[in-house]
């Protein structure tokens, strides 16, 4: 019987899907040509398909098989028919899956030539990013690059396999729609029809999968593709895809439960089994004690406050910082007592990207002596008593920031990572997930004057914080949660608000106008007043999962056709000009 994966094809096997088994049998193979080798007499061609690769051998035949095969060239595609042979002892290939047998080639024909190509498909070899996207074809040949592709595939499937059995539905939503508030700046696409309209591509599903909980849906899912004009990182595509998920009927507890759940049927997919329920941090103890509202879990090094201890010994910097309301951190850089001036210096400088305006040393040397540019401030008690604080000892060095909470976090989260990075106290092996709940319903955006939703304004403020909304928007505590995964931010979600008067207290608060909600939201304020039930969800950013579980460096390994930095694809062109008609039917001039 033909192997399912080859049916409905002119084959009748896969190249690296034979076997010891098929040995003796005739074949009908089809390919790229990997390599070629003439020696000893014979030609001897890798024949490269998407399972593998298999050895074919020419014999010399006095006839054209032998000639026609000493003009193939690497990429080339043929056709072979011959029949499957065990090695000869002594010559089994033990790196590949059918190292055992090769196929002896009775024909071969060209399918198409190649030219040849501008890099090796070889997986060792680093290729230049621009080169490699703009033959994204024959980097995607390559095993390596390939096999996240194939990872890709089975993380899809088991996440559909898994929300198909928990009865959510698959709903398609518009491309082509208004703008939805998840704070990046949106693509917009002119409309012909209706001069000076435009679409705007949706930013996520948010408005629509609400309002197919209003229409009764029950749960929803989507593959959903998501478009955000904002600058990119290595963990940012202009577009990129979601598992966006919304369910009524739950609460908080019902969606990190879901969740957890979906992770573990995922992570099962490819072999490793999670232990739920996962860790879980307020976003205040996850900021306070990490520096970041998605620490790293896989080590320690947490920020600890000195505050107490350091208040009102004289050293001004610390005081002032201290009477204005700001807070003195430190971290614990364990054996890094021996860092020379120059690495200090550099940590200074990386701290002060994030606005630090000085990083305090203590360096405790191996004899206990004490070496800090800060320790004649301070009693020798105090500082027995911060190193204590900070669980140092000898050999180990103290960094201390003081400034606004804001920039302490920042600052000292970041050395967190980079110290981490640079002690290899990191264990690449590891999944550690963590969920961030209770984040703020706001946050205050100090250039522009106002508030602004931290998560997106459907979400629910939980029930206490309901009251005082207005007096106090700020401590203000949302049902909203992160999914976490070795410090990346894996997904987020929220309980919304069904209840139009809380909606339009959001609004209000987020300084949207009555008239602007009509105009922006109307549509949802409008469904929300038939009938809404309780209702929440969450999106998962599919790429960077499928990043973190292929231990790539950046999501563009694991986008088909991903575009650069710079926002741009190599293979096509994009984005380009358009022709001045195309423009003139829309009625768009360039300035
Ligand atoms: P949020 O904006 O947090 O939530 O997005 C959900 C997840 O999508 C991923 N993500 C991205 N991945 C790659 N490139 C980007 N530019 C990008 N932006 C976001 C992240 C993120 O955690 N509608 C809400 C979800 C909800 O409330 O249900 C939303 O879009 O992994
Ligand atoms: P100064 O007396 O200003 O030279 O500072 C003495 C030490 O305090 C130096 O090591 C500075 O790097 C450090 N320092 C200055 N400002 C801060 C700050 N805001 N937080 C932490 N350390 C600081």
């Amino acid at each position: 019987m033909t192997d399912k994966r080859i049916s409905y094809s002119k084959r009748s096997h896969g190249c690296g899907l034979l076997s010891r088994g098929d040995a003796g049998k005739k074949v009908e193979l089809s390919g790229w040509v990997n390599s070629r080798r003439d020696h000893g007499g014979l030609i001897f061609i890798d024949l490269r398909d998407r399972h593998g690769l298999v050895q074919v051998v020419i014999n010399p035949d006095g006839g054209g098989l032998f000639e026609l095969a000493g003009s193939l060239r690497d990429e080339f595609v043929v056709k072979v028919t011959g029949s499957v042979s065990l090695r000869p002892e002594g010559t089994a290939n033990p790196n590949i899956k059918t190292g055992e047998i090769e196929v002896i080639a009775e024909d071969i024909i060209i399918l198409s030539s190649s030219k040849t190509p501008p890099f090796e498909i070889n997986d060792d070899i680093p290729i230049d990013e621009n080169l490699k996207l703009k033959h994204r074809y024959l980097d995607l040949r390559r095993k390596g690059t390939f096999k996240s592709f194939n990872l890709r595939h089975e993380v899809c499937q088991a996440a559909r396999d898994f929300l198909n059995e928990h009865g959510f539905i698959e709903t398609e939503t518009p491309f082509l729609t208004k703008s939805t508030p998840e704070g990046a700046r949106d693509y917009l696409v002119p409309s012909r029809v209706h001069p000076g309209h435009f679409y705007a591509l949706p930013q996520s599903p948010q408005l629509f999968k609400q309002i197919l909980m209003v229409a009764g849906f029950d749960r929803y899912y989507q593959f959903a593709r998501c478009f955000r004009d904002e600058d990119l990182r290595a963990d940012r595509q202009p577009e990129h895809t979601q598992i966006d998920m919304e369910m009524s009927f739950v609460d908080q507890e019902s969606i990190l439960a879901m969740a957890e759940d979906l992770m573990k049927r995922i992570f099962a997919s490819q072999g490793v089994e999670l232990t739920t329920p996962f860790k879980r941090l307020t976003y205040a103890e996850a900021v306070g004690r990490y520096g970041s509202d998605k620490p790293d879990l896989r080590f320690g090094l947490e920020l600890v406050d000195i505050g107490r201890i350091v208040k009102g010994s004289g050293f001004k910097v610390f005081d002032s910082v201290l009477e204005a309301g700001g807070e003195v951190k430190g971290i614990r850089a364990p054996g890094c007592a021996d860092f020379s001036r120059g690495k200090i210096e550099e940590l200074t400088k990386a701290a002060s990207i994030y606005g630090a305006k000085g990083l305090a040393t203590i360096q405790i040397l191996e004899d206990s002596q004490i070496k800090s540019p800060i320790a004649k401030f301070f009693s020798p008690e105090t500082i027995t008593q911060l190193i204590r604080e900070l669980s140092a000892g000898p050999g180990d060095l103290i960094l201390i920031v003081a400034d606004k909470p804001s920039i302490v976090s920042e600052s000292l989260g970041h050395l967190r990572l980079r110290l981490a990075d640079e002690l290899g106290l990191i264990d690449e092996e590891e999944y550690n997930f963590l969920w961030v709940v209770d984040f703020p319903m706001f946050e205050y955006d100090e250039e522009e004057k106002r508030y602004k939703a931290h998560h997106h304004p459907f979400t629910s403020p939980k029930e206490d914080s309901i009251a005082r909304l207005e007096m106090d928007p700020i401590s203000a505590v949302a049902w909203a949660y992160d999914l976490v995964l070795n410090g990346t931010e894996l997904g987020g979600g929220s309980i919304r608000i069904h209840d139009q008067d809380v909606q339009r207290r959001v609004f209000n608060l987020l300084g949207i106008a009555d008239e602007d909600i009509e105009a922006k939201f109307g549509f949802l304020v409008e469904a929300l007043k038939y009938g809404a039930p309780p209702h929440g969800g969450m999106a998962i950013g599919l790429d960077r999962l499928v990043m973190l579980i292929a231990k790539k460096e950046s999501i563009r390994d694991v986008i088909a056709f991903p575009k650069t930095q710079a926002a741009v694809c190599p293979l096509t062109g994009a984005p380009d000009e358009v022709d001045e008609k195309q423009l003139k039917d829309l009625g768009i001039k360039l300035k």
